[in-house]
């Protein structure tokens, strides 16, 4: 898979607004070579999808149920998702699993959902603060791997330090080297030959300017981008990051 560049837009974006922000990204994208990915809040999934028709850019949603239909008051199933024009979903993001309770099996059941639907799942790990102080933090991603992806897991994971995220501190990048080699050691371990091919993304301020350094480090496959995704400029500027490290072969 070439790298990837992902936006995640949160809770952010009235329609009027996403639609915009889905053109200018449609406009930039024609000049990037590297995969991309935008993930707008669902009320502005389909409009964003009808912007995106026929681009480079895919669409993706930012959790669904585990349940194909039913009795779930509030949720939306991976069905829907694909319905509104979808193809990626993200799933196990750290504010899902901290304001909604997602525990790790939870995440193993969407993602399950979420590849019988023909979604591609992005599952989030990363740990906290407290955690990588206590010198935990490969432990608790090393659990969270185990617990959140199916044996036959074909996806893309997210490294997502909690205490990186919306706050413009990254780890060093002898740090994400670290955790990323770490991340691909352990998929190995626990899924065998077939999970050498599962992308890594790092997410965490990722911005146009510490693009390039966190991009460069290896096994670094791509990035999960959230609030420099909402500015198309930077986030365009992430992705020509990408493009220049040439990890990535020219769009056909
Ligand atoms: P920020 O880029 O705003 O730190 O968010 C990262 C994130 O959570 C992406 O899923």
């Amino acid at each position: 898979m070439p790298t990837l560049i992902a936006g995640n837009w949160k809770m952010n974006g009235l329609l009027a607004e996403a639609e915009s922000l889905a053109r200018e990204v449609r406009e930039g994208a024609a000049g990037i070579s590297c995969a991309l990915l935008v993930c707008p809040p669902f009320t502005a999934l389909a409009a964003v999808a009808r912007v995106l028709q026929g681009s480079p850019v895919a669409v993706g949603g930012q959790d669904c149920h585990w349940e194909a239909s039913g009795a779930h008051t509030g949720d939306i199933s991976a069905a829907m998702l694909r319905d509104a024009g979808a193809s990626w979903v993200v799933l196990g993001h750290s504010e899902r699993r901290g304001e909604h309770g997602e525990i790790d099996e939870t995440v193993r059941q969407k993602v399950l959902a979420a590849t019988a639907a023909g979604l591609t799942p992005i599952v989030c790990v990363g740990e906290t603060e407290d955690q990588r102080q206590s010198g935990r933090e490969t432990e608790v991603v090393g659990w969270q791997i185990e617990g959140s992806l199916p044996k036959d897991f074909a996806g893309v994971l997210a490294y997502e330090p909690i205490w990186a995220i919306g706050t413009g501190r990254t780890p060093t990048e002898a740090e994400v080297a670290t955790m990323h080699g770490f991340i691909r050691e352990e998929l190995g371990r626990q899924f065998g030959g077939a999970a050498d091919a599962v992308p890594i993304l790092y997410g965490g301020s990722v911005k146009p300017e510490n693009a390039a350094s966190l991009l460069a480090v290896p096994e670094v496959g791509g990035a999960l981008v959230g609030g420099a995704s909402l500015r198309a400029a930077d986030f365009l500027a992430i992705a020509r990051a990408a493009d220049a490290l040439s990890k990535t072969a020219p769009r056909a």
